[in-house]
């Protein structure tokens, strides 16, 4: 059955829908369970950076392909474009002046591989995935992360742009904060989730993490659980924003386990981000945001503050963002 524009954004939750891809639409915190035909393929990722994302991985999901494939696509444009100055090349450095990426993927066996504090590749999403298929474990991080990367074949470069290295003297000169603000002027990380024609579930999540963060610091996004969690059969969620409090609340996981339970998208992201209220006294301070969808394709998200938006791609509605609701 085909389904309508209309039916399509009554069932995934979606309040209004803006006329184009950049304008803004919210997405309600509760909804109904979908009824019909599941939506696929779908794409969905974090922030503005998702569109560009969504337009890679829809050209593998449109074409049949697997949503693991699409996934990995995805995320590469926003990792080698260092004009996003938190992700990849061009990512914001820690203290030390030195760039240190954290990615991981997820596939629909629950298979996973991940990468942290890696320096000097372009793609560490790409090696993550070569963590999952080619070794017995699932994270490798730092030298061993590189070392691993050099021998299946990428390439050592320089990811420390001229901007993001004035970005980081100014910030020594000025003594800047040590927790900078996250939000939509100032993302962090892009999180995506895709369901393919096969109805199969993949995620992938990267980032640069906390600019001007300690040498050595990680965060959620290649934590399995905390940035990024996918089960076939119930959905998938990656999260975005102050890594800490996502890890202490074990963030995707908890969305994923809540979705099992019955809740929408919508209202398992809702609990999940109370949940790292709960957790956090400093929770005014910081963003949190997560990003969710089942297998019926239907997709919900939300934050502590607002400001985190989401773009969301599927054959009935064209790469458009949404504005996550929030608790302030
Ligand atoms: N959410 C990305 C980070 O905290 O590193």
């Amino acid at each position: 059955m085909m389904t309508t524009r209309r039916e399509f954004l009554k069932r995934t939750a979606v309040a209004a829908a803006a006329p184009s891809a950049l304008a803004m639409a919210c997405a309600e915190p509760s909804v109904p369970s979908p009824v019909g035909d599941p939506i696929r393929p779908l794409v969905v990722s974090t922030w503005n950076m998702g569109l560009g994302a969504n337009e890679a991985a829809w050209e593998v999901l449109s074409a049949g392909g697997r949503a693991l494939d699409a996934v990995e696509a995805g995320v590469r444009v926003p990792e080698g474009d260092p004009n996003e100055m938190t992700v990849g090349l061009g990512g914001f450095p820690d203290r030390d002046g030195i760039v240190t990426l954290d990615a991981c993927i997820m596939d629909e066996n629950g298979r996973c591989g991940s990468v942290a504090a890696l320096e000097g590749i372009v793609h560490p999403v790409s090696v993550a995935r070569l963590v999952m298929e080619r070794t017995p474990h699932v994270m490798l991080v730092g030298k061993g992360a590189q070392d691993f990367a050099v021998a299946n074949g990428f390439e050592i470069e320089n990811l420390l742009t001229p901007d993001a290295e004035a970005a980081w003297r100014r910030w020594l000169a000025e003594q800047g904060p040590e927790r900078p603000p996250i939000n939509v002027e100032n993302h962090d990380t892009i999180g995506m989730l895709a369901i393919d024609q096969a109805g199969n579930l993949s995620g992938a999540c990267t980032t640069s993490g906390a600019g001007m963060k300690y040498h050595g610091r990680v965060g959620d996004s290649p934590i399995i659980g905390a940035g990024l969690y996918v089960d076939n059969e119930v959905g998938g969620a990656t999260s975005t924003g102050w890594g800490e409090a996502v890890i202490r609340a074990v963030g995707c996981f908890l969305v994923v386990e809540l979705m099992r339970q019955g809740h929408s998208p919508a209202k398992a992201c809702e609990m999940a981000v109370d949940r790292v209220i709960a957790k956090n006294p400093d929770w005014r301070d910081i963003q949190v945001g997560f990003l969710a969808v089942n297998r019926q394709g239907e997709v919900g998200a939300f934050c502590i503050a607002p400001g985190f938006n989401y773009a969301l791609r599927t054959s009935e509605v064209e790469n458009v963002m949404f504005d996550a609701p929030s608790r302030i």
